[in-house]
C-alpha cells in the first residue's frame, strides 16, 4: 500500500471521528461513537493500524508517526466530548434520586472585619472635621517611637519588658550606637513623621496597629489599634481639643455622650489629660490627649514660640466594643465567624 494512500485514510478517519464526537448529544451516544472509532477489537482505528502492515517497510517510520498522532487526536476529541457531556449537572440531572427542586446552598458573602469597619467610620467622622489620614510604619526606630516624643533613653516606658524590641537590633547593636527597632507601642510615632516632613499647619489622624507585651484578657491584647490625632497651628488651645473630641464622641457614640478630662501625664504633651466619655451613665477612659509639648516641637524643628497644637490617642477596639456592646477584646481576634457575622 502506498504511503500517501495510508496517510489520507488516517486524515479522513481523524476528521470523521472528531466530527462525530462533536455531535454526540448524550453519554450513551458518545460511548457508541467511542466503540466505533476506538474499540480495541473492531474499532476503525484498530483497522487502520492493521493496514499499516501493508505499507512498504521504508515508509513505516513515517506511517507509524502519523498513526500515533491520529490516535491522540481522536482520543482528545473523545475526552473533550466526555467532559462537555458529564459537566455541569448533566449526570446529576439524569440521576433519578436527585431532587432538582431542592433549594440551593446559599453562598455566604464575606464582609469587612468589625475593626476595619470601625476604622473606616472613624476616618469618615474625622474627615468631616477636616482631618486627613496619615500613615506610619509599624516597625519603628527609637527616635520616632520615643526620643522625639520627649521619652529619653532612661525613661521606664522604654523598658524591654514593656516593648517588643526586634531581635536583630537588640541590646548588642544598640550599644554600638545603632538605633534599636521595635514594634511601635503607640501611633504617636506618626506625629513625629508627619511634622518632620510637612510644614504647619497640620490636621491629621492616623489609625493603625500598636503592640505591647500585655497578657491577653477581656480588656488587653498584645496588639490593638489606636487613632492618633494631631492638630498644629497658631493659637490652638485645649478648648479646641475638647470641642473636637466632643464632636467626635457624639458622632460615633451618639448625642447623649458627654466628655470629661482628667489630669494625667504624657512626656509628649503638657498639660496632659485622660479623655473619658460617658456612656450609659458610666465614665469610660478612651485614651490620652494634651497640648503638644514644646520639646516635641523642638525635636522636629518647629518653633514652639509661634505654634501650638493638641494631640490625642484613642483605643479603636474600645470604641468599637462600647458601640456594639462587646465585652471581651479577644473576640475580635479569634476569627470565629459566628461572632464576626454579627457586624
Ligand atoms: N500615645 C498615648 C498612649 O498610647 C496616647 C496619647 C496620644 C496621649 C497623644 C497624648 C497625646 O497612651
Amino acid at each position: 500500500m502506498a504511503l500517501n494512500e495510508f496517510l489520507e485514510q488516517l486524515q479522513q478517519l481523524a476528521t470523521e471521528a472528531t466530527a462525530a464526537f462533536g455531535q454526540a448529544d448524550s453519554l450513551d451516544a458518545l460511548e457508541a461513537i467511542r466503540v466505533e472509532y476506538l474499540g480495541a477489537r473492531q474499532g476503525r482505528l484498530k483497522a487502520a493500524q492493521k493496514l499499516m502492515g501493508q505499507v512498504e517497510s521504508e515508509d513505516k517510520p513515517v506511517a507509524g508517526k502519523q498513526f500515533n498522532a491520529t490516535k491522540q487526536e481522536i482520543e482528545a476529541g473523545f475526552e473533550e466530548a466526555h467532559q462537555r457531556l458529564s459537566g455541569s449537572g448533566g449526570s446529576r440531572a439524569a440521576d433519578p434520586t436527585f431532587d432538582n427542586t431542592l433549594p440551593g446552598e446559599a453562598v455566604g458573602g464575606g464582609h469587612l472585619h468589625p475593626i476595619t469597619q470601625t476604622i473606616e467610620e472613624l476616618k469618615d467622622i474625622m474627615g468631616r472635621l477636616g482631618f486627613s489620614v496619615a500613615d506610619g510604619p509599624e516597625i519603628e526606630d527609637a527616635w520616632h517611637n520615643f526620643e522625639a516624643l520627649n521619652i529619653p533613653a532612661e525613661h521606664p516606658a522604654r523598658d524591654p519588658l514593656d516593648n517588643f524590641y526586634l531581635a536583630t537590633a537588640g541590646a548588642a547593636s544598640a550599644s554600638e550606637g545603632e538605633a534599636p527597632l521595635l514594634l511601635r507601642s503607640q501611633t504617636s510615632n506618626v506625629q513625629i513623621r508627619v511634622m518632620e516632613s510637612t510644614p504647619p499647619p497640620i490636621r491629621i489622624i492616623s489609625l493603625g496597629r500598636v503592640y505591647r507585651p500585655d497578657t491577653a484578657d477581656a480588656t488587653h491584647y498584645p496588639m490593638f489599634h489606636q487613632m492618633e490625632g494631631l492638630l498644629i497651628d497658631e493659637q490652638v488651645t485645649m478648648a479646641d481639643l475638647k470641642s473636637v473630641l466632643r464632636l467626635f464622641a457624639t458622632s460615633y457614640l451618639g448625642d447623649d455622650v458627654h466628655i470629661r478630662f482628667r489630669p494625667s501625664f504624657f512626656p509628649f504633651t503638657e498639660p496632659s489629660v485622660e479623655a473619658d466619655f460617658s456612656w450609659n451613665d458610666k465614665w469610660i477612659e478612651f485614651g490620652g490627649a494634651g497640648m503638644v509639648d514644646p520639646n516635641v516641637f523642638k525635636a522636629v524643628g518647629y518653633d514652639p514660640e509661634v505654634l501650638s497644637g493638641f494631640a490625642f490617642g484613642l483605643g479603636v477596639e474600645r470604641l468599637c466594643m462600647r458601640r456594639h456592646g462587646v465585652t471581651d477584646i479577644r473576640e475580635f481576634y479569634k476569627n470565629d465567624v459566628r461572632f464576626l457575622h454579627q457586624f
